[in-house]
């Protein structure tokens, strides 16, 4: 049985925040999240994670059925972390060390280091290209693993080194508890280390396996805001160049953000300075353009987003037209062909096919009949400082522009509202609805004048 323990304990004071470091988010998900789906991806029976440093935060985010949460009070080194979770762990288990701050490491790496552990400890390590504040792993002439000699306590020529202990660590339980139990704290950060036990091993005559990673940029770990900046880019570029792979244009790699899962059809076209989040599905032939925003939403076939749009929880239905500086809000169905355009808000409302708000609008829990026009200026009343309500407009209704909707409030299909009306009372099918104060034109009049000009 595979047990894996995930270290979240520390308080990464190298990020000089507040937040715990593995809260910190990359591509939208806290650091940890993305360990805890990957200890799942490598068939975890039980996953234990050790929270210390603001723990319920952090166990309020890995909250689940298959993790058991443990406190490290003090957080006196990464070994003494394992220490509060190993005497869960069924002795007949392997065990797997992850660490909170290595979010991208990879399933791929992860199953040859659970295989190696099935004849003893083993280890995962990488050649990067800045090895700096990583633990390096020391060899003798012969290459054979000696241990791991932490940066702080590494002389200038051991620093030159460039294999770094990636912090993955995979051990039967049983013997994993043998070593830990023997750690000591004679370093110069007066922590008890999780390498150590490698060496201890070595020193006993057990096996020690490295493995050594080819997916290096995975096994970045995250200490500094830089350190995230680099590894979010990082991140969004290989997302970037998979969906290029499967077809999609991108006009810039770097400059788009990915934080969710985006889900793809054939030519799609992504603009620059766009952000997805959540869950988004772009149909064939979608264009999104210039600094838009998406959250959780589905974009049909074919439908165009014009630059500046934000659309949230909404689903956008085949050759729709979108923006620019659109506002779409959650609970929004935009049917085939319709169109909203400039400076336009949408919340909860269904928007019949070929429907248009062109310019200027507010509508909030409406349902607009197909091939309706809602002119600019035009905004639904839908609160009244405590409930809300609808407004329903049938088929090829006309509503004028600047007009209010005082929900609730129906007009039925061809009805026709004149410009600048305020409606608070239902539209039979057809009719025409005036509801403004009539024109007055005043002959004779004389305008105001000012002191000096007074004849
Ligand atoms: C650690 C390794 C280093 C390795 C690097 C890889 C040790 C001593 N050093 O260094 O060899 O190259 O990771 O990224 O293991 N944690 C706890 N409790 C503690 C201390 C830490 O839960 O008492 C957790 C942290 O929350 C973090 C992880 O363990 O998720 C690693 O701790 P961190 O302080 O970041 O270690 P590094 O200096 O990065
Ligand atoms: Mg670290």
């Amino acid at each position: 049985m595979l047990e894996v323990i995930i270290l979240a304990a520390g308080h990464g004071s190298r990020m000089q925040s507040s937040t715990a470091k593995v809260l910190h988010l990359l591509a939208g998900q806290p650091l940890v999240s993305h360990v805890l789906g990957t200890a799942r991806e490598v068939g975890a029976k039980r996953i234990h994670m050790v929270v210390g440093h603001d723990a319920d935060a952090v166990q309020a985010v890995v909250t689940a059925p298959d993790v058991q949460c443990h406190l490290q009070q003090q957080q006196l080194g990464t070994g003494h972390a394992v220490q509060q979770a190993i005497h869960n762990c069924d002795s007949e288990s392997t065990v797997l060390v992850l660490f909170g701050d290595v979010p991208l490491i990879h399933r791929d790496s992860l199953d040859e280091v659970i295989r190696a552990a099935s004849s003893g400890m083993a280890m995962l390590s990488s050649h990067v290209p800045d090895p700096a504040g990583y633990g390096r792993v020391l060899r003798d002439a012969k290459g054979a693993f000696q241990g791991v000699v932490e940066e702080r306590d590494a002389t200038a020529d051991q620093r030159r080194l460039s294999e770094i202990n990636t912090g993955v660590l995979a051990a039967p339980a049983a013997a994993f508890c043998q070593y830990l139990e023997r750690l000591t704290n004679d370093n110069a950060q007066g922590e008890y280390y999780l390498p150590e036990v490698l060496k201890l091993a070595r020193e006993d005559g057990a096996t020690v396996t490295v493995v050594q990673s080819d997916r290096a940029l995975d096994c970045l770990g995250v200490n500094t805001p830089q350190q995230l900046e680099q590894l979010e880019r990082l991140h969004q570029g290989a997302l970037a160049d998979q969906l290029m792979s499967q077809g999609v244009l991108i006009v810039d790699r770097l400059r788009v953000d990915i934080r969710g899962a985006l889900h793809c059809g054939r030519d799609v076209c992504i603009d620059v300075n766009t952000v997805f989040e959540g869950t988004v599905t772009l149909a064939g032939g979608v264009s999104i353009g210039a600094n838009c925003i998406i959250s959780n939403s589905n974009i049909g076939e074919g439908a165009q987003v014009h630059p500046f749009t934000h659309i949230e929880g909404a689903e956008i239905k085949a050759g729709a037209s979108i923006g620019p500086y659109a506002r779409i809000r959650p609970g929004t169905v935009i049917d085939e062909v319709a169109k909203v355009g400039n400076f336009v808000e949408i919340k909860n409302t269904h928007l019949g096919r070929a429907a248009k708000a062109s310019h200027l609008a507010y509508l909030g829990d409406a349902d607009v009949g197909s091939k309706s026009n809602v002119g600019a200026g035009t905004i639904t009343c839908n609160y009244d400082g405590a409930n809300k309500y609808r407004t329903v407009l049938g088929e090829s209704v006309f509503v004028g522009s600047n007009s209010t909707l005082v929900a609730p409030v129906t007009i039925d299909s061809g009805g026709f509202v004149a410009a600048g009306s305020t409606i608070t009372d239902n539209v039979a099918p057809d009719q025409l609805a005036v509801a403004r104060g009539r024109q007055r034109n005043v002959d004779g009049w004389r305008r105001p004048k000012k002191p000096e000009e007074t004849d």
